[in-house]
């Protein structure tokens, strides 16, 4: 049963906790697990959505919310259901485990004294299937504890609004940080639907309406106009290396020794300088002429869409003039301008600007 608020101490200390719970006041979303304005949620409600929209949306959630409410409607009916009626009734919210943790915290519950929830994060977070942001978000909402609830929507609201450049996950230690001391003393569940609400509406990952932010004023990213650069996503594994070496040969005359490419594959029919290929593992020497070979000390590094190139380059100079070895040719610089030698080979001869 949803009961009176029992404290309403003065407004939040933070200016911007305070325009959030003015915003929420005006703009709130009528959802059917939520207490009317100015009540406490019924703890079991709270419970049961909460685990529901775990992973699944709010529209998806309202329908099994009703139907479970019509068949169970309270902790000690749900707990004694046969657990075959209670999965056939979960059919369609998927990740099954969760029911299961569901009947499994149902009976936990009901066995208590009084069929009570534990009324703290701690206790909460004991029973089945209820982890840290869930145990926050009951012991805020339910219990009007002053809990720090983070969820996806929450992590982007507060990001932005400290325009924390530290990118996730390692920013959640930040986000927390920031979003603790805004906690009001008086409305926490409040604040904490504020927050989903301002981020499943205002706040969105692409589109965020700015202009209609509570925060408007005070949001970090807002200020230099990046909203949407924040929450900064961790960076992208690293690529794939490949390894390889280049031979560059001139002859006696400066002429540079040239191949052309197969006609399929990567840079297929283009001009490039002998080279042995490449692999994660460098692949075996293989020079085109036989001579004294001056590698240089640093690879030519070269990214492609889906791995990094790094090719030594072995050189030599040739006294003479001798025929090209079969398949290539001499190449005078002048006339480099006109080969198709993509980006890397001519980073390779040097000439890449
Ligand atoms: N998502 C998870 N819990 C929610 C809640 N209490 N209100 C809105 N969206 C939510």
């Amino acid at each position: 049963m949803a009961s009176p608020r029992l404290s309403l101490t003065a407004g939040p200390a933070d200016p911007r906790s305070r325009a959030l719970l003015d915003w929420y006041d005006r703009h709130r979303r009528v959802l059917p697990w939520r207490a009317l304005p100015g009540r406490r949620s019924d703890p079991y409600h709270v419970w049961l959505s909460e685990i529901m929209l775990q992973q699944t949306t709010v529209e998806t959630v309202k329908p099994y919310f009703a139907k479970f409410l019509a068949l169970w409607p309270d902790i000690r009916a749900l707990a004694a259901a046969d657990d075959q009626t209670v999965l056939s009734a979960w059919a369609g919210l998927g990740y099954y485990a969760r029911a299961r943790n569901l009947i499994a915290c149902a009976r936990a519950v009901a066995a208590r004294p009084g069929a009570g929830f534990p009324e703290t994060e701690e206790g909460l977070r004991a029973l089945p299937g209820i982890g840290a942001y869930t145990a926050a978000a009951i012991a805020a909402i339910a219990f009007d504890e002053p809990a720090v609830v983070i969820d996806g929507n929450i992590e982007r609201v507060i990001a932005r609004l400290e325009a924390i450049e530290t990118p996730l996950p390692r920013a959640k230690v930040e986000i927390a940080a920031a979003l603790r001391p805004m906690v009001p003393a008086g409305r926490p569940g409040d604040f904490a639907q504020a927050l989903m609400d301002l981020g499943s509406g205002i706040c969105r990952p692409r589109n965020p309406d700015c202009l209609l932010c509570p925060f408007r004023s005070t949001c970090k990213a807002a200020a230099e106009g990046r909203a949407t650069a924040f929450p900064v996503k961790p960076a992208r594994k690293g690529k794939a290396i490949r390894h390889g070496t280049a031979y560059l040969v001139r002859d006696g005359a400066g002429r540079i020794l040239l191949g052309t490419r197969p006609e399929r594959g990567l840079l297929a029919g283009m001009a490039e300088v002998p080279n042995t290929g490449w692999a994660e593992t460098a692949p075996p020497d293989s020079p085109p002429v036989r001579a004294e070979w001056t590698r240089r000390n640093a690879p030519v590094i070269h990214v492609f869409t889906h791995f990094e190139l790094r090719l030594i380059v072995a050189e030599t100079r040739l006294a003479d003039e001798p025929t090209p070895p079969a398949g290539l040719r001499w190449v005078a610089e002048a006339d480099l301008p006109g080969e198709p030698l993509p980006t890397l080979f001519r980073k390779v001869i040097g000439i890449a600007g």
